[in-house]
This record gives C-alpha cells, sequence and structure tokens, in this order.
C-alpha cells in the first residue's frame, strides 16, 4: 500500500465536498481544506492587525505570519530569504519581470505551451531591456518539452528560459532537472512554472535545480496567494524593489510590494502539514483516477486526448483535455451539465497559444477534466456514464 495518507478520509476535510456538486474543473482551482478556512476565521476575529506591532495581540500575528512563511519554505526545500508569497502567479512574475537585470541584446527562449501568465511577464521583459525573444515549441503528437528539444536554441547569447513544469491543458510531467542542467550549461537562468504540478506532486526546487519557481495555493487546496522562489544566487540578477528605507535582504524585502495577505499566509501551515507524507499515495490513486477516464476516451476513434494518452502517473497529471471530431467543446460541457452535477469546463484556459497556434483547436477549445486526489473512482466512473449520452 502506497504511503501512510488516508485517501479515503481526505474528502471529510473539505467542506466544500460535501454537498451535491462533483467537483472537476480543479485545475482552475481547488477546494481549501477546512483547517485553512477555520484558520482564516480565527485570524481574522482575533489577531487581525497590522504586523510589526509589540503589544500582545501584535505579536502573535507576527508570529503567525512568520510561521506561514517558515512553513512555505521548507515545504519547497527553500530558504525563508528565497521565497515571497503575493497575489498570483501571473503577479509575482510581472513583479519578477520587472526586477530581473538581463543585458540589453541578449537572447530568451519561451514556450508555446505555456499558461500566458508565464509568457506575458517575460514579453513586457524583453520589451523593457530590449532582448530577443526565441520560441520554444514542440509538436504534435509529442508536445513535451525535453532537453532534445532545447538544445538546438540555446546559445551563449542566452540569458533566460522559461517554461511550465506540467501544462494546465496537457497534463505531462516535464523533466525540469534535466531541462536546468542544459540550461545552466548554456549560463542562462531557467524560471517554471509550478502551478500545474504543485497540487499533485512534492514541490522541492533544490532537487529541481531551477533558480525560480510558482506556484499558487488556491490550487494546492488553500487560500488566493501564490508563492516565488529565487535561489540567492539567482536573487543577484534582481533589482530590490523596496521603499528605500526598508531592507533589501530577502525576496520578500525586494518584491513582497506588501502583498502577502495576512490572514492567507498563516493559513499556509495546514496545507503544508495536510500534504505531508501524502504524495505518493495522492500520485497512486490519481494513476487510477486518470486510467478511468483516459480508458474511455482512448476507446473512442472519435476523441483526442491532447498530450499523453498514458495513465502512468509517472509521466503525467489527472489533468485530460480532449475534442470530439464534430462536436463543439462547450456543447459537452453545457450538455453534461444539464443531465448531471459534474463540473468541469470548456476553452483555452489562458494558454492560447497552445490551443490556437500547437493545437490548431478552434475558439471552444479543449473540454478539460482536472481532478484532484479527493476525487473518487466511482465519481469518475459517473462522469464516464455522463459523456456516453452526451458524445454522439
Ligand atoms: C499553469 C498555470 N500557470 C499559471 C496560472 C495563473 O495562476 P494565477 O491565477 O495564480 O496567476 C494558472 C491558472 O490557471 C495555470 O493553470
Amino acid at each position: 500500500m502506497a504511503g501512510t495518507f488516508d485517501i479515503a478520509k481526505a474528502r471529510e476535510r473539505f467542506p466544500a465536498l460535501q454537498q451535491d456538486q462533483v467537483f472537476l474543473d480543479n485545475a482552475g482551482g481547488s477546494q481549501a481544506l477546512g483547517d485553512v478556512v477555520d484558520a482564516i476565521t480565527q485570524y481574522l476575529s482575533k489577531t487581525n492587525v497590522q504586523l510589526g506591532a509589540s503589544y500582545h495581540t501584535g505579536s502573535i500575528s507576527n508570529t503567525k505570519y512568520e510561521e506561514g512563511y517558515q512553513a512555505a519554505a521548507k515545504y519547497i526545500n527553500a530558504g525563508r530569504d528565497e521565497i515571497v508569497l503575493g497575489a498570483s502567479t501571473t503577479q509575482l512574475f510581472m513583479n519578477l519581470s520587472s526586477a530581473l537585470k538581463i543585458p540589453e541584446g541578449s537572447e530568451i527562449i519561451l514556450s508555446k505551451l505555456e499558461h500566458e501568465t508565464n509568457v506575458k511577464p517575460w514579453l513586457f521583459m524583453a520589451e523593457r531591456l530590449k532582448l530577443k525573444v526565441k520560441w520554444w515549441v514542440s509538436e504534435k503528437p509529442e508536445l513535451k518539452l525535453t532537453p532534445e528539444n532545447l538544445k538546438p536554441l540555446l546559445s551563449d547569447k542566452v540569458k533566460f528560459v522559461a517554461c511550465t513544469h506540467v501544462s494546465n491543458i496537457l497534463g505531462g510531467i516535464h523533466d525540469v532537472k534535466a531541462i536546468a542542467d542544459v540550461v545552466h550549461e548554456a549560463g542562462a537562468l531557467f524560471c517554471v512554472d509550478g502551478v500545474s504540478y504543485a497540487p499533485h506532486r512534492a514541490v522541492d526546487v533544490k532537487a529541481f535545480g531551477v533558480d525560480f519557481y510558482a506556484f499558487s495555493w488556491y490550487k494546492v487546496y488553500g487560500p488566493h496567494i501564490s508563492i516565488l522562489y529565487a535561489s540567492n544566487a539567482a536573487q543577484a540578477h534582481v533589482t530590490p524593489m523596496p521603499h528605500f528605507f526598508n531592507p533589501t535582504e530577502t525576496l520578500e524585502d525586494k518584491l513582497g510590494f506588501a502583498a502577502s495577505n495576512y490572514e492567507a499566509v498563516q493559513s499556509i501551515p495546514c496545507i503544508t502539514a495536510y500534504l505531508s507524507g501524502a504524495f505518493e499515495s495522492i500520485a497512486a490513486h490519481e494513476g487510477k483516477l486518470q486510467s478511468i477516464l483516459l480508458d474511455f476516451l482512448n476507446s473512442r476513434d472519435d476523441v483526442t486526448v491532447h498530450g499523453s494518452t498514458s495513465a502512468d502517473s509517472k509521466f503525467r497529471v489527472p489533468t485530460i483535455s480532449f475534442t470530439v471530431d464534430g462536436v463543439n467543446s462547450r456543447k459537452i460541457v453545457e450538455e453534461a451539465e444539464r443531465i448531471s452535477n459534474f463540473g468541469f469546463r470548456w476553452g483555452h484556459f489562458y494558454s492560447k497559444r497552445l490551443c490556437d497556434e500547437v493545437l490548431e483547436l478552434g475558439p471552444e477549445g479543449v473540454a478539460r477534466v482536472s481532478m484532484v486526489h479527493y476525487n473518487t473512482e466511482e465519481e469518475i466512473r459517473g462522469l464516464v456514464e455522463v459523456l456516453k449520452k452526451v458524445l454522439p
């Protein structure tokens, strides 16, 4: 039996799961742990004061906030001085892109498999610093970023490379450690969007060998707040942006902008405690969930699963996107909603370059079912029955 985490009991920890709705848009946002809800209620009820004060309640708030930061850093195997918590991954990448120092005339490499969050900030940076942008593409059917398809783009002019750990459409896991190695051999910095990976697997930024990494706790069973990691070495390339009289030592000092929402920060230890030791069981359970859906989708000639068709949880997470020949993705979702309580979505999910230019889809994009560990095999078997009714 994998791990000690009790998958069957996990559902009891989520108040939102005790209602008549099957949540299958988890890559959009997961449900929040009951402990998180309680911690936020407690904080706002009793200790909602401005940080930094020395009176009794102030010192409780300071401690809770600091414990949130410490738990977040430890969770991703980073130093306390190597993280900043902020409003969203998009916001944190924009902050970083405003502060990065890269010599004029250098090149940067961006992938076409991205959520726009890991593109727009770097295009903005390229314009600001007069950098040349090169596009990294992996065509159908592979749709996989690898050291091999990156290498032809690398040279000593390249100073920055960004890619996703897992696409929010395709679900395949990229080997970011292997990619980090070739990026560093070329002398460039490597930034990874971990948003679609973090809900499913443990994050260890040192083992990944990345310079920058970000994800959003609101997709990892917590509140709407995100984390950005920048290694101490990479921070040498970050211009500190605090008020002139404030310190500039940590990443929080440099890019915090007073944007680490207190009640959300102090709830992070509830999430990290819940997920401690959980991922072996989570990966095994998610493997079962994705194989139920993929077995059905793969059995149909008129269905295209975009990305890996394998249910092996070594290679993918249970974010599964598909299109059906001659059927509008929007219609699939709307019809399923009409006859059931299954909540999934259609569209491009902000991975517009991927949907338009690589997958060459129409405006309705894909139908996406994104599962997490609190979904049950029974739910996914139920979804298959609904799809059998909805599809031609
Ligand atoms: C892969 C991926 N990256 C980035 C984001 C954006 O995250 P945030 O809403 O925290 O900016 C999302 C949101 O859906 C995502 O799926």
